[in-house]
């Protein structure tokens, strides 16, 4: 009959799906410049993509709807997710795509902590993005989609490009720098304990920048002056030694001392010779090692000191994509 055709019509030509990786990123640097009228902070950043990914299958259904699932019970199912906001994304700006192709289910696999300042989030709606646009057929070059990537998050450009970049303005304008061979990273984050981005920013703002109000308040600190220079040097020459005593991030000084966990795993790792320093707005810390059999070395070091369950760790590596695709069915 004329339905069961239309149907069949609609399956064969529009039912489409893409599996994608989504890798999350590490902070080698992160200096804050200065606080902005929007509310927002300037950065100088030099950013990572490592392999810890989580797997995103989009399909396309035959319901205008966008759907979120997740295995992880701490993400949003719904339009708080920024992946189904990514969709949203997209489809506001391109209406007859949407049209055309129908709604979108969206599977998350989470691999990558949730709350942990290693933009999975980010990195998830990163990886819709790229998708819709082999999906819908757009088109669109990197620009396009990282300013599309911008209107979601400050670190949604850059998980479109992954690899090593330094990042400015708020984190959305990227140059490339050289990739960095050969490091292992160890990941470490209280599985209980996340940090919000927000407070952070906002908690360093008050403590550590001048703001409109006149600095007279006693709590307030003067803005450390630390040169990202060196570090741009030490990763453009490969000296990997150099780099690894450049790691530094600036939201460390409010973090630290309201998370004593946090500051306990970075003396951890510093006491077994490993230093670690915290990634975004943390709490996850990470130290970098040489081989996979020192990073494994640390990993049970910092098992047998901090016997917790509360506490995860993670051994991955640097790597020069941030968005793969696995496999599509056009
Ligand atoms: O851009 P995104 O939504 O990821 O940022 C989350 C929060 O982090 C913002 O609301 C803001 O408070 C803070 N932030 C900031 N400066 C940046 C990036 C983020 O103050 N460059």
């Amino acid at each position: 009959n004329n339905s069961s055709l239309s149907t069949t019509t609609l399956v064969e030509k529009y039912m489409r799906s893409y599996s994608l990786l989504a890798s999350a990123k590490i902070n080698l640097y992160l200096e804050i410049i200065r606080d902005r009228p929007d509310g927002y902070h300037d950065l100088l950043m030099v950013l990572q993509s490592i392999d810890l990914a989580d797997q995103i299958d989009l399909r396309s259904t035959e319901t205008n709807t966008i759907q979120v699932y997740c295995n992880h019970p701490e993400v949003p199912q719904d339009h708080r997710n920024l992946a189904y906001k990514a969709v949203a994304v997209m489809a506001e700006h391109f209406p007859h795509a949407f049209a055309k192709y129908g709604g979108v289910d969206i599977t998350i696999h989470k691999r990558i902590p949730v709350g942990a300042g290693l933009a999975g989030g980010s990195t998830n709606a990163a990886a819709v993005l790229v998708g819709l646009n082999l999906m819908w057929e757009l088109g669109l070059n990197h620009k396009q989609l990282q300013y599309l990537g911008s209107l979601l998050g400050s670190d949604v450009p850059f998980c479109i490009l992954g690899g090593t970049m330094l990042a400015t303005g708020r984190g959305e304008y990227l140059t490339p720098l050289p990739a960095i061979d050969n490091f292992y990273v160890v990941l470490a984050k209280y599985r209980s304990l996340s940090v919000s981005t927000a407070w952070a920013y906002q908690t360093y703002r008050h403590q550590y920048l001048h703001s409109n109000v006149s600095n007279t308040s006693a709590t307030r600190h003067p803005k450390e002056r630390v040169y990202s220079g060196q570090i741009m040097s030490a990763i453009a020459r490969q000296n990997q030694m150099q780099i690894y005593q450049l790691l530094h991030n600036d939201l460390e000084r409010v973090v630290l001392p309201t998370y004593p966990q946090v500051q306990q795993l970075r003396e951890e790792f510093q006491r077994l010779g490993c230093p670690g320093i915290m990634s975004g707005s943390g709490p996850t810390v990470f130290a970098l090692t040489k081989s996979q059999a020192q990073a494994q070395q640390v990993v049970e070091a910092v098992n047998a000191a901090i016997s917790d369950p509360d506490l995860e760790l993670w051994i991955s590596q640097f790597t020069n994509s941030s968005i793969r695709v696995l496999s599509f069915d056009n």
